[in-house]
């Protein structure tokens, strides 16, 4: 192989950012050496500069996505607060609609659900070549019976095509849409407040560029969400219930105080860089990259479309060659670094044609550059002249 050796281009921020936005190492590291406190336990100065660091981090997520702090909840992933949702707000025999789109992080508290409540589930299977539900096809679903809740990812993780959630949650109200924004947040501009949807989770790590360990819940006025975990807040401790309160009722015990300062300051820089920036820049280097794959031999694109709305995410097989064993050989002989395979979704596999074997997922972030892409094509072209 001849590609350059030198440097790791990292092409997996799909799955997470790296490098993480400037300063958040330092911020996760002054709060690890210099606060430290367990927020809102005590009264000594060391918990006062924790609870002070929480609230600030809280305030810049909450001025990033558009949502109201008080209504802005800080936990361990969005995995954690798509499980809160849907675990306290669907009741036996609810119909939820949803996209075929859907990761793991639905699916599986779903499907638990489907055979506990006897949930009936209607999944849109979308447009014929992308998988995306037009907002028609969405409002149909939801007319055609009683319908509980929709439940949606902003943005695929498989294929990047994004999703019209703002317009369906507009055209089926009063009905809750409840988005899975993993691949959404920090790679779309997005203000939760003038959306219409219901609860949007996130995380933290991913186009946040904030640590692991961290999402986002935000939670619409009136859309109500029980606890899935209960335990110590800091605040009325005298009783053995769980405070009423936002956002102590949803966030019990010790907090990840230096991922959520981590969290903080990469919305900062977020908010300063501008989300629309990085969009854009996303979206230039993915058309770059479809343009000259769709140039190999051999190549297949998987649910991208050049005119459909987009995140920085790809994915592509080569025709006869494992997708495993292609990333192996990136990373080993080229030093890029993408994800193969199912990437937690089946169900978008299934629904994009290629499950079970999977994809090459290429996930471009704000510090990727055109050279990098370049590098990338340049390795599949030479596998696939090795192949030939
Ligand atoms: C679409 C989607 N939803 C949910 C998740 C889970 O996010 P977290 O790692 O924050 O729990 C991911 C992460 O891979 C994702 O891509």
């Amino acid at each position: 192989m001849t590609a350059e050796k030198s440097k790791l281009v990292y092409l997996d921020h799909g799955a997470t950012s790296f490098p993480k936005a400037p300063g958040v190492a330092k911020a996760v590291g002054h709060f690890l050496d210099e606060i430290a406190g367990n927020p809102g336990r005590g009264g000594h100065r060391l918990t006062i500069s924790a609870s002070r660091a929480i609230e600030e981090s809280r305030e810049a997520v909450a001025t990033l996505l558009g949502s109201d702090p008080e209504r802005t909840l800080l936990g361990p992933g969005a995995t954690f607060w798509l499980n809160t949702i849907l675990e306290s707000t669907l009741k036996p025999g609810d119909r939820v609609v949803l996209s075929a789109l859907e990761h793991n992080a639905v699916m599986r508290p779903l499907r638990l659900l489907e055979s506990r409540l006897r949930l009936n589930l209607h999944i849109v299977e979308g447009q014929p070549d992308t998988g995306v539900p037009t907002v028609r096809e969405i409002a149909d679903a939801v007319r055609s019976a009683p319908t509980a809740m929709v439940v949606l990812t902003q943005a695929s993780n498989v294929s990047g095509a994004v999703l019209p959630v703002e317009e369906i949650a507009r055209t089926v109200a009063p009905v809750s849409v409840v988005v899975d924004g993993a691949q959404g947040a920090g790679s779309l501009a997005f203000d939760f407040q003038g959306s219409g949807i219901s609860a949007y989770a996130c995380s933290g790590h991913k186009g946040l560029l904030g640590p692991p360990g961290t999402g986002v819940l935000l939670l619409a006025p009136g859309f109500s969400v029980q606890p899935l975990i209960r335990g110590g807040t800091g605040s009325n401790s005298e009783s053995e219930e769980m405070p009423s309160f936002l956002p102590d009722s949803l966030e019990a015990g010790t907090p990840n105080g230096a991922g959520i300062a981590g969290l903080g300051a990469a919305c900062k820089w977020l908010e300063e860089r501008g989300v629309e920036a990085i969009h854009l820049l996303q979206n230039e280097l993915v058309q770059r990259l479809a343009d000259n794959l769709r140039t190999i031999k051999g190549v297949d694109l998987h649910g991208f479309r050049d005119d459909a709305h987009k995140t920085g995410i790809l994915s592509f097989t080569v025709r006869d060659r494992d997708v495993g064993e292609l990333a192996t050989l990136l990373d080993r002989e080229c030093n890029i670094a993408l994800r193969a395979g199912l990437h937690c979704s089946p169900a978008a596999h299934r629904r994009l044609g290629t499950f079970p074997a999977g994809t090459l997922r290429a996930g471009l972030g704000p510090f990727n550059t055109a050279h990098d892409v370049d590098v990338l094509v340049n390795a599949i072209r030479e596998i696939c002249r090795m192949t030939e």
